[in-house]
């Protein structure tokens, strides 16, 4: 199989990633929950790793990384935990339904007040539009890092600018950016950051988290067990406990943590996994019926390439490909409803397809030699 499906979820994770899972599984307790090894051993993984992460995100305190099971999750205790009824919103149109449906629920719910960024013909949101969407109750500006559609990548700096101009708070979802280019929530403003660590991170599924900026107040989204403070009624008010009640998954925590270690030393990742996306664009741009999605002239990208064949559906288009040539790829709509609006895929869809650098250029000039099979097909 070649695998082109990396925006999902990186399928091929490094040999470290998994002897360290397999390993915490044999070995951890549960932290802050005994009086043994084993919960000291995960003790000490869990703030480990929160050391590494507040370091790899810019964010000034460890104790300020909190864990949580994706970015969907992450970004839902980001928006309930600090917009109210009344308040209003700036967003954009790249968003994901994870950022979209808590947005919306809350307007539902409470009467927030939602202001979309208009999209340029590439799918860049319209940064000048910013002054006109400013309203006196505008609470938060909160983005996206990259399309998972089309790979664009927001000027994320420019938006925590202007949000640090106007005193507003700054959420960044990093979902398709994190481990592909440098999130530094200092140098983007961003409050709060929210990450996946099963995507370009390398990690395992069922890890993520947010880092959050020293003085933002977020209210619990959910309370329970944390193995400290057990008399209070209410869920301890210090982070990171305060919003992380359960047990943690330590066991992905710990693959987390040694995703991080290799990601350090694999700089070059970037490099190759931008290669391979412009290879296939270019290869793909000059075949007659074949529309390509995107800005393919910024510098900084996501590994992402969306495309369409004629008027061909983009599910079968992903079926064929996998079927004929073992190219795994996305398609149909991709959890980006207003994306597709704004590029006029509603119906179609598009297929995806998204480079990690466990990828090659062998595979990719497969890709590309498929792609123009089927669109000689007719
Ligand atoms: N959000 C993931 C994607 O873009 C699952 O495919």
């Amino acid at each position: 199989m070649i695998y082109l499906d990396n925006a999902a979820t990186t399928l091929k994770k490094p040999e470290e990633v998994i002897n360290a899972v397999v390993q915490a599984m044999n070995s951890m307790g549960n932290a802050g929950r005994g009086a043994h090894e084993g919960v000291l051993q995960a003790a000490m993984k869990i703030y480990g790793t929160r050391k590494k992460l507040a370091e790899f995100f810019g964010c000034k305190r460890a104790d300020h990384v909190v864990f949580t099971c994706n970015s969907t999750e992450a970004l839902n205790i980001a928006i309930m935990g600090t917009l109210g009824a009344e308040d209003h919103v700036i967003t954009t149109q790249l968003e994901h339904n994870s950022v979209l449906r808590p947005l919306y629920r809350l307007k539902k719910e409470k009467g927030l007040q939602i202001s979309f960024l208009p999209t340029d013909e590439k799918g860049d949101p319209c940064y000048e539009a910013l002054p006109e969407c400013l309203k006196e109750n505008t609470k938060a500006i909160i983005s996206t890092h990259a399309s998972n559609l089309t790979g664009n990548v927001v000027d994320a700096a420019r938006l925590g600018s202007f949000a640090k101009e106007h005193g507003l708070l700054f959420i960044l979802d990093a979902s398709q950016t994190a481990g592909v280019i440098p999130v530094d929530m200092e140098a983007l403003n961003a409050d709060i950051v929210c990450f996946t660590g099963h995507k370009s991170m390398l990690g395992p599924q069922g890890t993520g988290g947010m880092c959050i900026r020293e003085d933002v107040e977020i209210a619990p989204f959910k309370v329970g067990g944390t193995g400290v403070m057990s008399y209070l009624e209410e869920q301890p008010s210090e982070l990171p406990t305060r919003l992380e009640a359960g047990t943690l998954n330590g066991h992905g925590i710990a693959g987390l943590s040694a995703a991080i270690d290799y990601m350090n030393v694999h700089p070059e990742r970037y490099e190759a996994e931008h290669a391979m996306m412009q290879r296939f664009y270019e290869g793909v741009s000059d075949i007659e019926g074949i529309t390509v999605y995107g800005n393919f002239s910024a510098g900084l990208r996501a590994p992402i390439v969306a495309l369409n064949i004629r008027d061909y559906s983009s599910g079968e288009v992903s079926d064929v490909l996998f079927q004929d040539y073992g190219i795994a790829t996305r398609s149909g709509a991709h959890c980006a409803p207003l994306m597709h609006k704004a590029l006029g895929t509603m119906e179609q869809g598009a297929v995806r397809f998204s480079f990690s650098s466990f990828n090659t250029m062998e595979e990719t000039e497969a890709a590309i030699e498929a792609v123009r099979e089927i669109a000689h097909r007719g």
